[in-house]
């Protein structure tokens, strides 16, 4: 039994962003870059990446967790920037809130892209192994339009390489095209990026095909959902004054304050927040 938070979500609130480690950074990014006057509260949960190898129980409870610590906040909306946790802590984030809609997750807002547009018909995913297993992506495509084959192949080697700061060099490359040369992906004619962390190897990628197909990455896409949803409950900050960001991390690390630089474009100011001590 979950209990509910009281909130009351006001437009000079931030949004509360989460993932494992730093690759809901990619989606933190995306936002600030459309909604600039937002303010920004992040939460990676470094003490227990990666979220792809844990048990949907132990997802759960991280999750519930860290809403909890963003609702305090207060943030006036969720987003839950990280796929294993979308398609495990979903439902259990939406229990916790009085109104359920005020959770945002990344995969229906990039399923309802691609139904919308239509382009597609055979379409590839690589992710973690919680979110491949889990196959929801396959079945909302089943359930809006069974006409889209998705062929999906889990890359658990890929989120770590990257929270250790492996991308653009050579090692990361050759692990990159080694898991896209598996014959499971052929004939696709786009790949979607179900790992919020991918983008970030998104050069080993494009090495990989060429410009042969569509590289689909969440990111921006959930951009746009947030600003519909701000924009649908009355939400969007306007006030003039300069937005603040903030970033809190289970457990800091060097690498972690390393890659968040990247990841995010300008340097960070980390503060270490254990919710489990
Ligand atoms: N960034 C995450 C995702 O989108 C999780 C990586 C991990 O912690 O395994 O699935």
């Amino acid at each position: 039994m979950v209990n509910k938070i009281t909130f009351s979500p006001k437009p000079t609130h931030p949004i509360g962003i989460f993932d494992s480690g730093v690759g809901g950074l990619t989606v933190a990014k995306a936002i600030t870059e459309l909604l600039p006057n937002e303010n920004i509260i992040y939460f990676g949960d470094t003490a227990h990446m990666p979220y792809g190898e844990k048990s949907p129980h132990a997802i759960k409870s991280y999750a519930e967790k860290i809403v909890e610590f963003l609702i305090a906040q207060p943030c006036k909306l969720i987003v839950i920037a990280c796929n294993s946790a979308s398609v495990t802590a979903f439902k259990r984030v939406q229990k916790l809130l009085p109104q359920k809609q005020f959770v945002i997750n990344v995969i229906d807002p990039v399923v309802q892209h691609l139904v919308a547009e239509g382009h597609h018909k055979n379409i590839g995913l690589i992710g973690t192994k919680r979110t491949v297993s889990s196959a929801v992506y396959k079945k909302k495509f089943e359930q809006i339009d069974p006409s889209i084959h998705l062929k999906s192949l889990a890359t658990p080697l890929l989120a770590p390489m990257i929270e250790e700061g492996f991308f653009n060099n050579k090692i990361s490359k050759t692990v990159v095209h080694s898991y896209l040369n598996n014959p499971h992906l052929s004939k696709i004619e786009a790949i979607i990026l179900a790992c919020t962390h991918y983008p970030l190897i998104m050069n080993e990628i494009k090495s990989y095909y060429k410009g042969d197909i569509e590289i689909i990455n969440s990111a921006e896409i959930v951009s746009h959902a947030v600003q519909q949803f701000l924009k649908q409950n009355y939400l969007l900050n306007v006030s003039k004054k300069s937005p603040k960001h903030e970033f809190y991390v289970s457990d800091y690390t060097e690498s972690f304050e390393q890659t968040a630089k990247i990841f995010f474009g300008t340097k960070l100011q980390l503060k270490e927040k254990n919710l489990w001590k």
